[in-house]
């Protein structure tokens, strides 16, 4: 099977590629350098060109509080780049596999949110990728969007190293009142892999269970200290560690409060998949 991928060069992109070459594919690796999103003419002719059998659509602005300010940006990729690829993947019948956020739905629920519950997002990255997701809705008929939620990966800036950077702080404030479910790079590249086998439609792929930052935070300095690569290391790391609320750390974008979402048993507990993490990471 021929898969184009799109943001190629991003922390999703730079696992996922392997693990569908590993299983057989033949996979074409694009970034904005060898093809921008927003070049509706560009996207036409490459997949035209190269007509794969389906493009995994990973590109996107993912910077969550500048899109508070810079709305246009977000919106000519997260939203025009994504109408420009589903067009075309729905004219040449190609199917197409769009990654999307937890940031669509509001935080207001008690319960996991289910991929049929409606989405009501509050800020500018959450609306532009829950547009993103109606144009994929609308253009093509064969398609799988998938919801994710506080990623990290070995290749892009994520919540994991920002807390080992911290890890020697005496004070280290994370948010204790935000609930969801982190989720390896890794994990949901094995977990798009189980949807191919499934009707198409809109999947929630994220680690089972749930905490908060700064629960995550703490389970990172716990399982960090016990695997670290020599007994001195990591000693102490995370003793700074505090709890603090939404409004004592302030942020340009909102956070839903609660983004916990039903994966439906796509991928393992988000600790065990964050021991093999730190695991890979400390060989
Ligand atoms: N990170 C998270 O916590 C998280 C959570 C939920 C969902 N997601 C979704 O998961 C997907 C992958 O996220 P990620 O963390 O791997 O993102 P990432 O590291 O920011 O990667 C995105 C890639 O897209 C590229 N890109 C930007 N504009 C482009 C354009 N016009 N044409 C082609 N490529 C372009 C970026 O290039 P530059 O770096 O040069 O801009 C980057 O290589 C995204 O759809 C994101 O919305 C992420």
């Amino acid at each position: 099977m021929k898969i184009l991928v799109t943001g190629a060069k991003g922390m999703l992109g730079q696992d996922l590629c392997p693990i569908l070459e590993d299983v057989g594919a033949f996979v074409i690796e694009t970034d904005v350098d060898t093809l921008d999103i927003t070049n509706a003419e560009q996207v036409n002719q490459v997949l035209n060109d190269i007509r794969p059998d389906m493009v995994i659509h990973c590109a996107a602005y993912t910077n969550v509080d500048k899109a508070e300010e810079d709305l246009k940006t977000a919106e000519l990729i997260n939203v025009t780049g994504t109408e420009n690829i589903a067009e075309t993947c729905g004219k040449l019948g190609i199917t197409l596999v769009y990654i999307s956020t937890d940031y669509v739905f509001d935080g207001e629920s008690i319960e996991p949110y289910t991929p049929e519950d409606l989405p009501n997002p509050i800020n500018n990255y959450g609306a532009t990728k829950y547009e993103g997701e109606e144009a994929v809705r609308s253009l093509c008929e064969k398609y799988y969007v998938v919801r994710t939620s506080w990623l990290y990966g070995h290749h892009g800036k994520n919540f994991v190293e920002t807390m080992l950077a911290l890890a020697d702080r005496n004070e280290i404030n994370v948010v204790d009142d935000q609930v969801g479910c982190p989720t390896w790079t890794v994990e949901l590249a094995n977990g798009i892999l189980k949807l191919l086998s499934k009707p198409y439609g809109t999947y929630h792929v994220c680690g089972s269970g749930f905490t908060t930052w700064y629960g995550f935070a703490k389970e990172i300095f716990a399982q960090y200290n016990r695997q670290a690569p020599s007994p001195l290391e990591g000693e102490g790391w995370g003793e700074g560690l505090k709890p603090c609320t939404t409004e004592g750390f302030p942020r340009p974008a909102k956070r839903p409060k609660f983004s916990v979402m039903d994966n439906g048993g796509l991928c393992r507990n988000w600790q065990v998949a964050l021991h093999d993490y730190l695991e890979l990471r400390n060989i």
